[in-house]
């Protein structure tokens, strides 16, 4: 069990870059395996999550090679090609792996069962195995089908029109990636848009896809192409130092290469609104994807109101959003944010209690927040409740805060990134 403790920083200044995106990743080992021939995938993030899904699938027949340079070497045989595993598939701590696993097993001939942490087997599968169901497949687990260990037996599948009522892209993905070998045509209709990695990346690859904001439609009449990928820095890891820079005095922080789809960089929109001077330069498309620089500088922050349609384009992000409201001049309320009680921990309770042992004025809601900004924070002992981005977050705030944080099992943070704080000394330097 690791610790991490850090002091308060100024004049952080740098120009840094951030692992690949852990969302895109999980998608290039996915549809490169779907996909027939060699795909080469570059700047994969090995980060514990994305290992889960790369063993998952090794687990399942698919071959695949790591170079010298980091670049994953994939053989994709479709999933006619995949083998029944003789184990569990250890999803590990990842949703994301379990809920699109899920997806593609339905449809396959195969019968695996996937299981995974006490954290992950603790948290909601009814939400993606109904839908499925709907669909013809055929999955058990505990309680009702609800809760993994999930077993799954694959079958033919029928195309559905789906409408799921929280956005989610881990649902909306497992049903396009079921669609994408169903019968007839898969829809998926959501409240709000999440983000739509899995959408891009299937139209880049070729097949029948159409999105749009809130929709996206699959048929099965087109296969996947293998291509290579290069996969754009995380923006989820990008924005601890977003918040760095604004929390830490006379600092200033460049994070180069960091994908800004607007369905994930909602955090840039509520930032500029409470003030900061977050510049993007340089935008460009990777792979369907947008990628940019992203520079930040330290300056005050005022409170803000956030709810609604934005909440999925954030929703990783709000732990460190905590933060920066929690040293903003007045009051910043968060809503519609209900589902962060689901996350890796209760991301509701578990912000507002770490963050109150350092002086924050934060109160927790049934859906958020109520935060009142104060001057300056305090150095306290806290609890990452073995939640990479709760672990980060109280990182990020013990740089403004006076005396001395000590984080509790901080290991947690190679769940997404690994490195992080190597990154974040070589800005003090
Ligand atoms: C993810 C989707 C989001 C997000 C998670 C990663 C993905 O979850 O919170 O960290 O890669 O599709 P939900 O689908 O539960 O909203």
């Amino acid at each position: 069990m690791m610790e991490a403790t850090l002091t308060s920083a100024k004049n952080l200044k740098g120009v840094i870059t951030v692992p690949g995106d852990k969302s895109i990743s999980h998608r290039s080992l996915i549809l490169a395996s779907l996909a027939h021939g060699r795909s080469r995938i570059a700047n994969f993030s090995f980060s514990k999550d994305c290992l889960s899904t790369m063993n998952c699938l090794r687990s399942l027949g698919v071959e695949m090679e790591i170079d010298a340079d980091k670049v994953i070497h994939l053989v994709g045989k479709g999933l006619e090609g995949f083998r029944e595993p003789s184990d569990i598939l250890d999803c590990g701590n990842s949703g994301t792996t379990m809920r699109m696993m899920l997806g593609v097993l339905a449809r396959s001939h195969l019968f695996a069962v996937l299981s995974g942490d006490r954290f992950l087997n603790r948290r909601p599968m009814g939400r993606v195995v109904e839908p499925l169901k709907k669909m013809g497949a055929h999955i058990w687990g505990r309680e009702g089908g609800t809760k993994a260990p999930l077993a799954v037996k694959g079958t033919r599948l029928r195309g559905c029109d789906h409408r799921i009522e929280i956005p989610s892209a881990q649902v909306k993905s497992a049903l396009l990636l079921a669609g994408l070998q169903a019968k007839g045509e898969t829809s998926v209709t959501e409240p709000f848009p999440s983000r739509d990695h899995t959408e891009r990346m299937l139209e880049y690859l070729g097949a029948d896809i159409q999105y749009g904001d809130s929709y996206s439609r699959i048929s099965s009449a087109r296969g996947l192409q293998a291509k290579d990928i290069q996969i754009p820095g995380d923006f989820s890891s990008a924005a601890y130092f977003l918040v760095a820079a604004l929390v830490a005095r006379s600092s200033e922080i460049t994070i180069r290469d960091v994908g800004i789809n607007k369905t994930r960089a909602g955090l840039v929109e509520v930032l500029e609104r409470m003030g900061a001077d977050v510049v993007v330069s340089d935008r460009r498309i990777l792979n369907n994807e947008p990628v940019a620089d992203v520079t930040c500088h330290w300056g005050a922050l005022k409170g803000v109101e956030v709810g609604g349609e934005i909440i999925p384009r954030l929703i990783d992000e709000i732990p460190v959003l905590c933060v920066a409201a929690s040293l903003a001049e007045g009051r910043t309320v968060i809503k519609d944010a209900g589902e962060l009680h689901y996350k890796e921990c209760d991301r509701i309770e578990a912000m507002a209690t770490e963050l109150a042992k350092m002086g924050a004025h934060i109160v927790p809601t049934p859906d958020g927040f109520i935060i009142e900004g104060v001057e300056r924070l305090r150095g306290a002992r806290v609890d990452s409740r073995f939640d990479h981005r709760v672990a980060m977050s109280l990182a990020i705030a013990a740089l403004a805060a006076e005396g001395e944080t000590t984080i509790s099992n901080f290991e947690c943070v190679d769940i997404s990134f690994p490195g992080f704080l190597d990154v974040l000394r070589s800005l003090m330097e």
